[in-house]
This record gives structure tokens, sequence and C-alpha cells, in this order.
């Protein structure tokens, strides 16, 4: 182990947004261990990594967030120096079924995670770093104009970002109270491969495919601003090896879409890919019963982070939805895995009621 210059433990590698920062941080960096923690529930999957698995520079180890003994064991094993943390619960419409699984992963797992730190490494915080992934939820809902900045009050509206919130403040209490070096991003909507099909791009993606009603929640009017996986990870690259202590950051990628222009153009995207007559698929929209208390809107100022750290995204969204569309085509193995079993049950309960 010793040969490394930085071993980084990443929550949630298995998800999928920790997938993407597990593959570019492995890959970008052969002189830094990469440690997976991830306790593998219905979200988390080793075959979004099958391509990093065996590099010499990869590690996976099996484990609960809110299990402190083993976070010890892993961060003595491997000499942890910093952390990047993604484990969470991270679907809006499960935290309403059940929002005290919520409150323990993302609450006190972050809590846990953050004691776990300062056990370790109280000793000497230098060259350590604690990298907390948050959402830009905790925001709460915008009306029709502004953006969210860093300076924007907290106003969390969903078990998931009153969740994701309180670990937020559980973050930057940690970096008052006992110095530990915190830095933290706020991120908009992320699509792109290996996204669980029970958000809206791949749900309606693998519904298209598959011919099934395409569950519109109200009148489809909510806003989303949507900023492709691959760079959020580039932002979390960034951030990681050059925020200030102590610093939030939001990302986003000034792209906002109404859902229910976004499931439109999914379609016409789709009936060309699938060899439709156009408009096709569109007839298979169906509007639904609205999520209890649906934020409105959510729009992210990225302005800190490009005018400080010089991030700025990189694909235009069109471009980007069109990459995501072949990968689900071209992986419907993947799919057919993760849609199997638990995931089966959870779609029946909830669209069921609708
Ligand atoms: P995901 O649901 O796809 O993955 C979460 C991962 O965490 C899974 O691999 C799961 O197995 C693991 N996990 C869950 N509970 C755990 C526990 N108790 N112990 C260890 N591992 C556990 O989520 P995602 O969409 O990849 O989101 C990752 C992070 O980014 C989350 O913190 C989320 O709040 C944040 N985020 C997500 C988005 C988005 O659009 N998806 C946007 C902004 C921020
Ligand atoms: P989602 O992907 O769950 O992300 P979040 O709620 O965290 O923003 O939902 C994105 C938007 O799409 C949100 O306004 C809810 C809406 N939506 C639907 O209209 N139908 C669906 O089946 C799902 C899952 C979401």
């Amino acid at each position: 182990m010793s040969d490394y210059t930085k071993k980084i433990m990443v929550t949630g590698g298995a998800g999928f947004i920790g997938s993407h920062v597990v593959r570019l941080f492995v890959n970008k960096y052969p002189s830094y261990l990469i440690l997976n923690v991830d306790a593998l529930t219905y979200a988390g999957n080793l075959e979004n990594l099958r391509d990093v698995e065996n590099l010499r520079n990869y590690q996976f180890e099996r484990a609960d967030i809110t299990d402190g003994e083993a976070l010890s064991v892993l961060f003595e094993k491997y000499g942890i120096d910093s952390v990047i943390h993604l484990a969470a619960e991270s679907h809006v419409d499960r935290s309403i079924l059940d929002p005290l699984a919520f409150a323990r992963t993302n609450v006190l797992g972050t809590a846990n995670l953050l004691q776990a730190c300062l056990n370790q490494w109280k000793a000497d915080f230098s060259l350590k770093r604690f990298y907390h992934v948050s959402t830009d939820e905790v925001y709460g809902s915008l009306g029709k104009n502004g953006l969210f900045t860093e300076e924007t009050s907290y106003d969390p509206r969903s078990p998931y970002s009153a969740s994701k919130a309180s670990s937020d403040h559980f973050v930057m209490a940690y970096y008052h109270t006992y110095d530990l070096p915190v830095v933290m991003s706020n991120c908009s909507n992320n699509y792109g491969s290996h996204h669980f099909p029970e958000k809206l791009i791949p749900l309606m993606i693998n519904n298209i495919k598959n011919s099934k009603p395409l569950p519109v929640y109200g009148k489809g009017e909510n806003i989303r601003d949507w900023l492709w996986v691959n760079d959020h990870a580039r932002a979390i690259d960034v951030i990681f090896h050059n925020g200030i202590s102590g610093q939030k950051y939001n990302i986003g990628g000034f792209n906002e879409w109404k859902n229910l222009d976004l499931v439109y153009l999914l379609c016409s995207i789709m009936d060309k890919k699938l060899g439709r007559e156009p408009g096709e698929s569109a007839k298979l929209i169906n509007f639904v019963k609205d999520r209890p208390g649906h934020d409105l809107r959510y729009a992210i100022d990225a302005t800190r982070l490009n005018k400080e750290l010089g991030w700025e995204p990189s694909l235009q969204f069109e471009e980007g939805l069109e990459k995501t569309v072949d990968w689900y085509l071209q992986n419907e193995e993947w799919v057919n895995h993760v849609t199997s079993g638990d995931y089966q049950k959870y779609y029946e309960n909830q669209y069921a009621k609708r």
C-alpha cells in the first residue's frame, strides 16, 4: 500500500455517479489507490465497474457506512487519507415510501464516516480530505426565475432532500468544530450511462424501447437542470484536487428542461434510432398522479466553479442524450439484470396506484 501517493475511499462507487468517479480516478491516477466501499443495495452494481475491476490500483470492499466498526477496520487496513463520499439512498419517490431508510444512510451514515475520519486523522489533518457529494435539492424549489447559488438558504422539502441537507450540515459542523478538512459540492440532476431505470431519463428510455406507457407526473411542467454524469465526475476531480477546505461549489449544466419537453425529445431521438414513424413513441405519454410535494424547478448557478476552478460542461445536452440512448440500446443485458427482482416489485408498487 505504501507506494501509492494517495489512498482514497470512494463510498457508493458501485452506484450511478460513483462508478463514473471510480472509473475516472482509477484510469487517470495510476499512483492513487481507489478503494470502493459500497453496501451493494438495489442501486449498487459491480457490473458497472467491470472494465476497471482488475486494475492494480482498484479495490472493492462491501461495507455499510452506518457500521462504524467496519469503517475503522478499512481505514486501518488501507491507510485511507481521503474520502469521496457518494453512498446514499438517492431516489425521491423511494424516500416518500420509506423516509427512515434515508435518515439512516444519508444522515447517520455520513455522520459515521465523518467520525471515522476524525478518529483516524486527528493526529494530523495535513494532506487529508473529506469530499461530500451533495445535491441541489437541498435548496428547495425555485419559482419561474432565479438560480441556486452557494449562498441560497437551505429549504429541503422531500425526505430525500431533507436527509441530504442534514448530511451537509454535519459536514460543515465537523469543519467548524473540529477543523476536519472538508469540501462539498451540490450538483443538479445527472444523466448518462449506468443510471438506474427508476429515474426519469433511463425509465423513459426503457419504456419507449419496450412500448410501455411513459408516466409523466402531473402536467410535466416541472423543470430540472441536466448535467452529463461524466461532467459531474470531472467537476469532482477538479474540486477534490483544487477546492478550498470549508468551501462548497455548485455544479450544473446551465441546461433547464421542462419534463414534458424532455420526454418529447427522447421520443423523437428514439423514433429515429428504432426506425419508428415520427411521433410514434410520443403516443405512449401517459399523465399520472403527481408526486407529493413535487419541487417545481431546480436551476444551478455554477459560476463559482467556473471562475475559481475553471470547470465547464463538455457536452451539449442533445449529444449527451444521444450517447445515453445508444448506451442503453447496446446494453440490454445490464438493463435486464438491474430491472429484475426487487426493482420489478418496486415498479409495480410505485405505478399501480397512479
Ligand atoms: P445511486 O443510488 O445510483 O448509488 C448509491 C450507491 O450507494 C449504491 O451503489 C448503493 O449500493 C450505495 N449505498 C447505499 N446505501 C449505502 C450504505 N448504507 N452503505 C454503503 N453504500 C451504500 O446514487 P447516485 O445517483 O449515483 O448518487 C450518488 C450521490 O450523488 C448521492 O449522494 C446523491 O445524493 C448525489 N447526487 C446525485 C444526483 C443525481 O442526479 N443522481 C445529483 C446530485 C447529487
Ligand atoms: P427524478 O429522475 O426522480 O429526479 P429528481 O426527482 O431527483 O429530480 O425525476 C426527475 C423529474 O421527472 C421530476 O420532476 C419527477 C419527474 N418524473 C416523472 O414525471 N415521471 C417518472 O416516472 C419519474 C421517475 C420522474
